[in-house]
């Protein structure tokens, strides 16, 4: 049995106006029926899978327990975070959790904000990564780059023309533009899909060999915590002294025992409105469109209103992204949709 602990605590500040800090992108409808959240429970709930960890913060909580109830999986354990200090503390409150009762236990650590085109072909990767994971290695899941991303992980492999899992040389997490496209012409590179698969007591190790300054205060916070409703509430005095990271810089990048199993069954890490364009699909002219919108000679461009009363209409418009909402309008070029983080930035300090 594997134990998938969702984290699904991140603000997904790319994706303004239609991710917000109440209601993070995670949770809504980006493309398809199911919020990303409820496509990740999901398809992490079937044979070979336990019921699933979900680290969270206290404002998502209730949003938490009306998705997974829509996704028809049953919890094994709501922990809730005090604040939002990156993915390193919540990984390892989960890892504490699942190891007090099983520390051989198998464990998927999954964000909740991909799209996984073929989740049967998903849970087959996982399947081979597992005789890795038992033996002592944390296993990461390797996407084809398609080009110098600087927003991922990259991994490179020991030796690339083995069958998987293959042993890593190492961990380069969100690489500059430069080195990413030394990586990109290497040819030896994977991209990371965020996802790990490990057994409780190796990640502990690594915790313990990479970032032991973490292990005190995460243990306490979890000794300290009170049941409310249902939910795990961490202890906050605890969980205020730990380091604010994430697992790919406090752990990944130092630890030896990585191994990686390839993925190239249609992956999308929707980071940016770029991607979101990408998933949704194109006309011939490369418009996306979604919602009351109405494209008059546009190209490569996003037109999308996720307002009932807007109609959105572009004429002439060329590398777009323009998302409408009752409340604000996104407009901007298309090479600069990952700047979104930034106006959000401005608008939180205009208050
Ligand atoms: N519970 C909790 N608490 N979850 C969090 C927190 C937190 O403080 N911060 C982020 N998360 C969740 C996000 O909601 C998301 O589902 C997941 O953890 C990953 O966090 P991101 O902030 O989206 O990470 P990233 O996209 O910058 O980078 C990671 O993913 C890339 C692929 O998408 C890294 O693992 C990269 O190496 C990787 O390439
Ligand atoms: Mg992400």
């Amino acid at each position: 049995m594997i134990t998938p602990v969702l984290l699904c605590g991140g603000s997904g500040t790319r994706l303004w106006p239609l991710s917000r800090k109440s209601y993070p992108k995670q949770f809504v409808h980006l493309t398809g029926a199911d919020s990303l959240f409820v496509a990740s429970a999901r398809r992490l709930s079937g044979a070979g899978f336990a019921p699933p960890v979900v680290v969270t913060g206290s404002d998502f909580r209730f949003i938490v327990t009306e998705q997974l109830l829509e996704a028809g999986v049953d919890p094994g354990a709501i922990l809730i975070e005090p604040e939002g200090r990156n993915t390193a503390p919540a990984v390892l409150a989960a890892t504490l959790r699942i190891a007090a009762s099983d520390p051989d236990a198998l464990i998927l650590v999954a964000p909740s904000d991909h799209a996984i085109d073929n989740p049967d072909a998903f849970c087959a990767a996982v399947q081979r990564g597992v005789p890795a994971a038992q033996a002592g290695q944390i296993v990461t899941f390797g996407i084809a780059p398609t080009h110098a991303e600087t927003g991922y992980g990259w991994l490179e492999l020991a030796s690339p023309a083995a069958a998987d899992p293959v042993a890593l040389r190492r961990f380069v997490e969100k690489p500059d533009a430069a080195r990413a496209q030394d990586m990109l012409q290497a040819g030896t590179y994977l991209w990371n899909a965020g996802i790990f698969l490990f057994s409780a007591k190796t990640m502990l190790a690594a915790f313990q060999a990479h970032a032991p300054e973490m292990l005190i205060p995460i243990k306490q916070s979890i000794e300290l915590a009170r049941a409310d409703l249902g939910f795990l509430r961490l202890d906050a005095g605890a969980w205020a002294k730990a380091p604010s990271i994430s697992v790919d810089y406090a752990v990944m990048e130092r630890a030896a025992n990585l191994s990686v199993v390839a993925f190239a069954e249609g992956w999308n890490d929707l980071g940016g409105w770029d991607a979101v364009a990408r998933e949704m699909g194109a006309d011939a002219n490369g418009v996306s469109t979604s919602g009351a919108v109405t494209a008059i000679d546009c190209a490569d461009t996003l037109l999308r209103s996720d307002s009932d009363g807007v109609e959105l209409v572009g004429i002439g418009l060329k590398n777009i992204v323009a998302v409408a909402m009752n409340d604000a309008v996104l407009v901007a070029d298309r090479s600069r949709a990952q700047d979104v983080k930034r106006a959000v930035e401005v608008l939180r300090a205009k208050g």
